[in-house]
């Protein structure tokens, strides 16, 4: 049997701590979440954004945030396969426990890795870039320490998939755990038997999805797709100021008061 092939123990126990983690945690969480991100779209509209730092560097952020931001996404694609769609239902096209796994070590791995590469050259690039890490506040730092121990942890437990032949397959009581939310009858003895490693992570993602209306991730919430594929914007310095009384070149600014514009800032014709 190959790891993460191993069925979950039938004889689970499970405790007051499982249930409060498994069975209330989750729903705190959702509660969290969903009446946070109203509560800051209704008072702080302004403050929702993505806080860019393009104006301050580019050169770093045109590699990183397209891996990140690529990689993420990718990294939910396989989120939604692997917990939202049902072993069963795999089977039934054709993909079975083989090819999903296959699938999943590929591609996620890819995926894992891009979005962890993108995550620390972002923090690389915050932290050495003056006028970036100035802009970097107490909640972004937090943000940061939280997404980045998610992205890790998920990719521990893809690499303890490979490495460790005790891995209880996580498609077979995660995954079951993870619908049974949605149904509001959590399947706490599933997520009882899961691996500590797949523990660690959802209680990191959890962790995360709760801080989530209270940082610059609710961004992720509101992008436009066409986002991804727009060209980046060009920032142009002004140039030289022109000398007070003399012309400036056609099509570039010109201060108010001098022969171009008027008092007002209105172009003289
Ligand atoms: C309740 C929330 C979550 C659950 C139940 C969950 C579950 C899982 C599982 C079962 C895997 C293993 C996939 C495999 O090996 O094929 C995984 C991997 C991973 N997770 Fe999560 N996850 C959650 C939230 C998150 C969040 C919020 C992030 C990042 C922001 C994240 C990032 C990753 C990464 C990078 C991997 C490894 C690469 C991959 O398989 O795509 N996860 N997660």
């Amino acid at each position: 049997m190959r790891p993460a092939d191993v069925p979950p123990p039938a004889n689970v126990q499970v405790g007051l701590d499982d249930v409060m983690l498994w069975g209330v945690l989750p729903y705190v969480v959702l509660a969290v979440l969903i009446l946070g991100s109203v509560w800051r779209y209704r008072y702080d509209q302004f403050g929702w954004t993505t806080r860019s730092s393009q104006l301050y560097e580019s050169r770093l952020l045109r590699i990183a945030s397209p891996l990140f931001h690529f990689g993420i996404l990718a990294v939910i694609v396989g989120h939604f396969v692997g917990l939202v769609i049902p072993k069963t239902w795999m089977d039934d096209v054709g993909i079975n426990e083989d090819r999903y796994h296959f699938f999943a070590l590929s591609v996620g791995s890819i995926a894992g890795f891009a979005t962890l590469v993108g995550i620390v050259l972002l923090i690389y690039r915050r932290r050495t870039t003056g006028p970036v890490f100035m802009a970097t506040t107490r909640n972004d730092k937090v943000m940061y320490l939280f997404l980045l121990a998610a992205i890790l942890a998920g990719l521990a437990t893809t690499v303890f998939s490979v490495f460790d032949a005790g891995i209880v397959n996580y498609r077979d009581t995660v995954s079951p755990w993870f619908r049974s939310i949605f149904i509001f009858q959590p399947d706490i003895t599933a997520m009882t038997a899961a691996s500590l490693s797949f523990k660690i992570h959802t209680l990191w993602g959890l962790a995360l999805f709760a801080l989530w209306p209270f940082t610059r991730l609710v961004h992720a919430f509101t992008a436009p797709l066409q986002y991804l594929f727009r060209p980046y914007i060009v920032y142009r310095s002004r140039g030289k100021r022109p000398a007070p009384g003399s012309a400036t070149p056609r099509g570039s600014w010109a201060p108010v008061g001098t022969p171009d514009r008027d008092r007002k800032g209105t172009p003289r014709t």
